[in-house]
């Protein structure tokens, strides 16, 4: 198979060949970060679930590994977690790397494999599976955590219309602590991979729950939805809702999870998801794989004027790979700004600051001398950021990617800061430091080669500090 294709991503994760949806087992261990996913070796569509496998030293540069785990009589391997077991909790070796996933047979059921040679092989566990199945259909993507003021693990699982919280001692026996999810949040779509973590607000913690949905996502299909709260070991108890809050408001970027064991040292909460959506991902236009992960993020706790939000924004590591001469320009003069061979055909990110002094609708497109293009529209009156990817370029392998204006709440502000980085087949768009977030697919048949803003002829608005850099990559 040719490895090459027009919409093969040059700086974000793809699977050399064949499907790829959620990240799964993501652990940093001696130096690496892990990243398993969903995969299916044998064709670029779902099916035949496995683990796929690839190591990095910076999240940016991936290398390949083996399948890490792939079906039995059990079933299928669906999406999980992992843990270093540094105490032997398990028994299985001091420092093993255990992962939890979901046995998908005639039932889904928990199991777990360990790996005692830096997660290069992975034994299965012998009395498998370590959570049989209740009666409950969709049962499954567990992700596990060490809670160290009681020490006890502590698993959390998908369980239909909510979470249920486990707790063990030793990784094989696990007991039911709480449930989670009751007349709160979105329930429009089956929950999916949950995600339990402390992040430090002004100086205390607060723990943040991610909960996956699908359908039932706020412009369509799949969407991550998260609450924000306390936990005690048993129980998490959300703070009031506003309303739903969602990570990411574009339309792809699902089934996203944090690594474990990053070192208190580093201290960073980081996050990594499936940049595609169940309401297409199986037909987009790719040939030998299909679906790409979103660029690791670092996640924070921040206050957008109103209420508390989780931002998301790249890595540092994929910053520190930006190519060191970038094109500046402290204000824009002209209305179009161009972008280079150089920069489109190996992956940039574009940066500025809008002032809106005044003016409340106004907009920036990513353009091509086909007419395609994706239109980033600010409102602050609606108080909405909406990405119009209907004219993006290639569209009708799916009657559902084209249509809706993907929208996002905004709240008014003196200025944003855009970060957008683009690839082949993407964009990632970060406001002020990823307090609000789209990223969305797309499929131009000609590169963009031209950023265009429509300032409504205002002259009052600025846009200053323009900047474009080169994205190193593999
Ligand atoms: C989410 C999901 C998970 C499941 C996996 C199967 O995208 O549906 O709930 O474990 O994909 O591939």
């Amino acid at each position: 198979y040719t490895y090459d294709e027009t919409y093969r991503p040059v700086f974000h994760f793809t699977p050399p060949y064949g499907w790829m949806n959620d990240p799964n087992g993501m652990v940093y261990h001696n130096g690496q970060y892990h990243l398993f996913y969903q995969h299916n070796p044998y064709g670029a569509r779902w099916g035949n679930m496995h683990w796929g496998h690839a190591v990095s030293e910076d999240m940016v540069h991936w290398k390949h590994l083996p399948v890490a785990l792939a079906p039995d009589e059990l079933g299928a391997i669906f999406s999980g977690s992992a843990v270093v077991d540094k105490y032997n909790t398990a028994g299985f070796g001091e420092g093993a790397i255990v992962v939890f996933y979901t046995s998908a047979g005639q039932q889904q059921t928990q199991s777990i494999a360990y790996s005692l040679d830096n997660g290069r092989t992975f034994t299965k566990y012998a009395h498998n599976p370590v959570i049989p199945n209740p009666g409950i259909e969709d049962f499954r993507d567990p992700k596990v955590f060490w809670y160290a003021p009681q020490n006890k693990w502590i698993m959390s699982l998908a369980t239909s219309q909510s979470i249920t919280f486990y707790t063990s001692k030793n990784l094989k026996q696990w007991e039911k602590l709480s449930e989670f999810g009751e007349n709160i949040g979105a329930h429009t779509g089956v929950w999916e991979c949950p995600d339990l973590f402390p992040l430090i607000y002004d100086g205390k913690v607060k723990w943040v729950l991610f909960v996956s949905i699908n359908p039932g996502g706020p412009n369509g299909g799949n969407a991550t939805q998260y609450f924000i709260g306390d936990f005690d070991g048993t129980t998490f108890t959300p703070d009031p809702l506003p309303y739903p809050l969602w990570l990411d408001y574009g339309r792809d970027n699902y089934a996203g999870v944090t690594w474990s064991n990053i070192p208190e040292s580093d201290g960073r909460r980081l996050f990594l998801g499936w940049m595609n959506n169940w309401d297409y991902g199986n037909v987009v236009p790719t040939r030998n794989f299909r679906s790409a992960m979103t660029l690791p993020r670092e996640l924070r706790l921040a206050h957008n004027g109103l209420h508390m939000v989780v931002a998301s924004f790249p890595v540092k590591e994929v910053g520190d790979e930006k190519d060191g001469t970038p094109i500046i320009m402290d204000k824009l003069t002209e209305e179009t700004f161009p972008i280079g061979a150089d920069y489109y055909n190996n992956g940039y990110v574009l940066s500025f600051t809008i002032k809106p002094n005044g003016l409340s609708i106004f907009d920036f497109a990513l353009q091509n001398s086909k007419g395609e293009k994706i239109i980033f529209a600010f409102d602050t009156n609606q108080k909405t950021f909406v990405v119009d990817r209907s004219q993006s370029g290639l569209s009708d392998f799916s009657n559902n990617f084209a249509k809706p204006l993907i929208k996002a709440p905004l709240t008014k502000k003196d200025s944003y800061t855009i970060h957008m980085w683009v690839d082949k087949a993407s964009t990632e768009v970060f406001i002020n430091g990823g307090e609000v977030v789209q990223t969305n697919i797309a499929f131009p048949t000609e590169p963009y080669n031209q950023l265009k803003f429509d300032l409504r002829g205002n002259t009052a608005i600025s846009v200053d500090n323009i900047t474009l850099y080169k994205v190193k990559h593999n």
